[in-house]
């Protein structure tokens, strides 16, 4: 018996890999983090599956569910938004399945950043502008952040920021990124990143708060910071400059 985390995707169904959509076929029981994942995903479960929303529950009761699919030999697809990498609760729950001694495997998904950069349509990173994106967050009442991590610390690096479970702090935010990115740096709000309802506010550091204020929206919302969002007189990279090509093509492993 093997309990498979799957990355859930940031919201749209088919945003799941075929590998996480065909083990949630094959598990006769699956556990799913109903405030953020799409519970239109669940019709890949098999037709008799035990379907539990995990949403209200504690890490105790959610183990209790492990413990019992274990005794009784069955599979657990557990399905947790965007990817299990970041904020995803996977280590608290991979440390209670080692303590047990059931199986586990991990299955990657599209992070909400990357559904939020595709809805903008934007890279993250450009030659000389950008190489860098942080994945962070502010201080929340379950996690507060460790004291290095900072946006002013972040800020200071010019990075592209992907700023996550922060859309009610937007003032705050603002407030500390502005002495580093200046108030004429582009800033956009994506809200619900790929489903039906996604929103999307762009702005600037000076008017984002504005804009937000005129069309709220709560939660499941991205904050992108960074002048890769705006920027235009950037060169080309040298992955497709042809003399570039001639001389490396085919030797560097590291191209996409
Ligand atoms: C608990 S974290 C989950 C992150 C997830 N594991 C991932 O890979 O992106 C939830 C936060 O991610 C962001 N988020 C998740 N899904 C989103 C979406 N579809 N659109 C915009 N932001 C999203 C929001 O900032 C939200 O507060």
């Amino acid at each position: 018996m093997t309990v498979h985390f799957i990355g859930a995707g940031p919201g749209a169904p088919d945003l799941i890999t075929l590998r996480g959509r065909d083990l949630i076929a094959a598990c006769p029981v699956c556990l799913y983090a109903g405030s953020l994942v799409n519970a239109e995903i669940l019709a890949h479960c098999p037709p008799d599956a035990r379907i539990v929303n995990t949403a209200p529950m504690s890490l105790d009761e959610i183990a209790a569910e492990f413990e019992t699919a274990h005794a009784a030999g069955q599979d657990v697809a557990r399905l947790h938004s965007g990817d299990l990498s970041v904020w995803s609760a996977l280590g608290e729950q991979i440390r209670r399945l080692e303590a047990l001694g059931i199986a586990y495997t991990v299955t990657p998904g599209v992070p909400a950043f990357a559904a939020a950069s595709a809805a903008l349509a934007k890279e993250l990173t450009l030659p000389e502008v950008a190489q860098s994106v942080v994945l962070t967050r502010t201080s929340g009442r379950a996690s507060a952040m460790p004291e290095a991590e900072t946006l002013d610390a972040f800020g200071r690096t010019g990075a592209t920021l992907a700023v996550h479970l922060s859309i009610h702090v937007l003032d705050k935010v603002v407030a500390e990124l502005t002495p580093h990115y200046g108030a004429d740096c582009p800033a956009a709000v994506v809200y619900r990143a790929s489903w039906p309802e996604q929103r999307i506010v762009h702005g600037t550091l000076a008017t984002i708060e504005a804009e937000i204020a005129a069309q709220p929206m709560e939660r499941t919302a991205l904050i992108l910071v960074g002048k890769v969002l705006d920027a235009e007189e950037f060169r080309d990279s040298a992955l497709y400059d042809a003399g570039y090509q001639r001389r490396f093509r085919g030797r560097e492993p590291e191209a996409s």
